[in-house]
């Protein structure tokens, strides 16, 4: 493995957790490079299980080096309470293996209250986010009003750049908001402790991984969210903050756009998404529910029930193309086990046209209707299958069908949570 990026391409969830933490075996370093805290990895590893929330899913291995890099939106509240769950469950953590960059943006309470205030100002156009303070954090940063994880290093310098930026935040929580406002003191000696006690973490993690990229190391580059919420490409005003597939690796992990050799796309065999926002083949039906239940789709960050419905070959087509996939994984096959028929969207109708390309425009995106093709269900229990050739034959053909309406080689397929249930091909 040379540099590789793997990341999501649908709207999240797409079980990114366990390929990671599976291809991070051949990695030294294990990279995040955006979103923060709103995103969770799930991984289950000789029955455990782990939801990872900021650190990279390469810290459930011994002797590989995890970043938080740049563009990541740091709560250090959360990164020290998942360093301490991970240390209660005897996962080796320290300030070697785990690496924070010291220009990551910093998450304040303010921005968590922000996040969640402005929802419900937003009424019908609400996000729905996960109200983990990411959206404001990023605002700040583009606003050049934010503190980096550095300035949290310094206590008098922290406390006269957080002290302009709360009383500005303060007035808006209680005189736009009409809420409490937070104590400034209190606010300032928390993070100014804060800081001292994530500072053995901190590095300049963009030099590192730019020196293991020149001393032949493997890193591997694990994308959070998924393409289609990403805040340029996806399906904008409904998005995060940050840029979601291989594209944002460069600006968030300092690393050079010709370094990233490889691209892997994951994507499951149906589609989910949580939070509002357009979604072409959503079910709301009982088919859509009987995708929730049996594949347990409730949010692994914020518990809400996921949106289901069939797998859409246009978003995926499009998120792969993004970011310049070799190829990508096809996870919770095992999923679609006792359907009768499958669908799956291979183009859309806008306005009476078909296209086969994701639409540009927002406004199009409220109109498209999916055109289907439907498959043959299977009704075998397949996930003790390891091998292609033991796939029962409509299962096969379904997966040879996705494979040329998306256009790029499925190089593993997933059929249940644990590390071992993965059918490689080629991967
Ligand atoms: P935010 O990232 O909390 O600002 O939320 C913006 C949108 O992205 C909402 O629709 C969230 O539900 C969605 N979102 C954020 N993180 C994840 C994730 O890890 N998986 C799936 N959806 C996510």
């Amino acid at each position: 493995m040379p540099s590789i990026s793997v990341f999501g391409a649908q709207w999240g969830d797409e079980g990114k957790g366990k390929l990671i933490d599976l291809l991070s075996r051949d990695a030294d370093y294990v990279v995040r490079y955006q979103g923060g805290a709103n995103a969770g990895h799930t991984v289950v590893v000789e029955g455990e299980k782990y939801i990872l929330h900021l650190i990279p899913s390469g810290i459930l291995h011994p002797s590989k080096v995890n970043i938080i890099g740049n563009g990541v939106a740091l709560d250090p509240f959360k990164f020290l309470d998942e360093v301490a769950g991970l240390t209660q469950r005897g996962i080796h953590v320290d300030g070697q293996n785990l690496r924070v960059s010291a220009n990551a943006h910093v998450i304040f309470e303010h921005h968590r209250r922000l996040d969640q205030l402005s929802e419900r100002w937003r009424g019908q156009g609400r996000i729905g986010t996960t109200g983990r303070g990411i959206g404001p954090c990023y605002a700040d940063k583009a606003a050049r009003t934010g503190l980096r994880v550095c300035d949290l290093l310094e206590p008098d310098h922290c406390r006269t750049r957080l002290g302009a930026a709360l009383a500005e935040k303060n007035a808006m929580i209680e005189q736009v908001h009409g809420a409490e406002p937070l104590d400034l003191d209190a606010e300032l000696d928390r993070y100014v402790a804060v800081g001292q006690r994530i500072a053995p973490f901190v590095a300049d993690t963009g030099a590192e991984v730019r020196a293991a990229y020149r001393a032949k190391k493997r890193i591997l580059f694990e994308g959070a969210q998924g393409a289609m919420l990403d805040i340029d490409a996806g399906t904008y005003p409904f998005v995060t903050s940050s840029n979601t597939g291989a594209t944002g690796i460069s600006a968030g992990a300092a690393f050079p756009p010709r370094w990233i050799e490889r691209a892997i796309g994951i994507a499951k065999a149906y589609t989910t998404r949580v939070g509002e926002g357009p979604f072409p083949t959503e079910l709301h039906d009982e088919v859509g529910a009987r995708i929730r239940e049996q594949g347990h789709e409730y949010g692994s960050t914020t518990g809400r029930p996921r949106r289901c419905g069939w797998f859409d070959a246009v978003a995926v087509r499009f998120a792969l193309e993004l970011s310049g996939a070799d190829g990508w994984i096809v996870t919770n096959l095992d999923v679609l086990s006792g359907f009768k028929e499958i669908s799956a969207a291979v183009a859309y109708k806008i306005k009476g046209r078909s296209v086969r390309d994701w639409p540009a425009a927002t406004a199009d995106i409220g109109e498209i209707e999916p055109v289907w093709a439907q498959h043959p269900g299977w009704s075998e229990d397949i996930t003790g299958v390891r091998r292609f050739e033991d796939l029962p034959q409509n299962a096969r053909n379904y997966v040879e069908w996705l494979e040329r309406e998306v256009g790029a080689p499925i190089v593993m397929l997933s059929v249940g949570p644990a590390r071992d249930q993965v059918i490689s091909r080629g991967l």
